[in-house]
């Protein structure tokens, strides 16, 4: 699976894409990354990529025409990449949303920055508009990242086994060694049924606990 980020800030994703998980599929050839600058599609001599809103109002707003061109440049070797815009108000993220979107091909991540981007992106370019979740952050980098973690966990070979994913196995709370811990003046323990030994009843505890992500 290809995910093509566009950005204006690429450095942004470097120690992200190089460590744990996703840095060890990538070293694998399991997934691959391509990081798109919008302003390596422009034609003025500053590589500008944003503008003053219509209407008026504060900040600038990311012009359509590099970021079309920066997808183009994708499509013409991936006809059939999906393209995802990241926006506040988009579809908020779901594990279901994720599971739909681990057989595709290639991923297009439009990251805003500033007051967004112009609306066309969403209207003609993008094929969806996802939000991480109703909250503001401020650019499209995070929110892709996340998008690409919880794609790439379904990407065979991401994960050590497919049963460690939690909509397999089950969320729920997990606890190691020691088996009582003393700070200040307290003592917090590790639940007695999960130093039973009875695996029936850790079972019964886990599912009571359970938070489900098969949705
Ligand atoms: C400061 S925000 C712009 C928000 C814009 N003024 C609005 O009301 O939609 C800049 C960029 O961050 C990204 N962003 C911010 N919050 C996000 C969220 N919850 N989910 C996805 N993307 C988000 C989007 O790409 C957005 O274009």
């Amino acid at each position: 699976m290809t995910f093509h980020i566009i950005s204006i800030f690429p450095e942004l994703f470097g120690s992200y894409l190089d460590a744990s998980l996703i840095g060890k599929a990538r070293a694998e050839g399991t997934i691959d990354v391509r990081l798109i600058n919008p302003r390596d599609f422009t034609n003025d001599p500053h590589h500008a990529v944003d503008d003053k809103p219509y209407g008026g109002g504060p900040g600038m707003v990311m012009m359509v025409e590099p970021i079309y061109r920066a997808v183009q440049s994708v499509k013409r070797k991936a006809r059939q990449a999906h393209v995802i815009l990241l926006s506040p108000r988009g579809k908020e993220l779901t594990q279901e949303k994720v599971r739909e979107l681990k057989d595709k091909k290639d991923i297009i991540l439009i990251c805003g920055r500033y007051e967004g981007v112009d609306e066309r992106v969403a209207e003609h370019i993008a094929d969806e508009v996802i939000s991480i979740g109703p909250y503001v952050v401020s650019g499209g980098e995070l929110p892709a990242l996340v998008v690409l973690e919880a794609v790439s966990r379904y990407v065979p070979g991401v994960i050590g086994k497919e049963e460690s994913r939690e909509d397999v196995k089950g969320s729920y709370p997990a606890y190691t060694r020691p088996e009582a811990f003393t700070a200040g003046d307290g003592t917090w323990s590790v639940p007695d049924v999960l130093l039973s030994g009875n695996h029936a009843d850790v079972a019964a505890w886990r599912e009571k606990r359970r938070f489900d992500f098969t949705k």
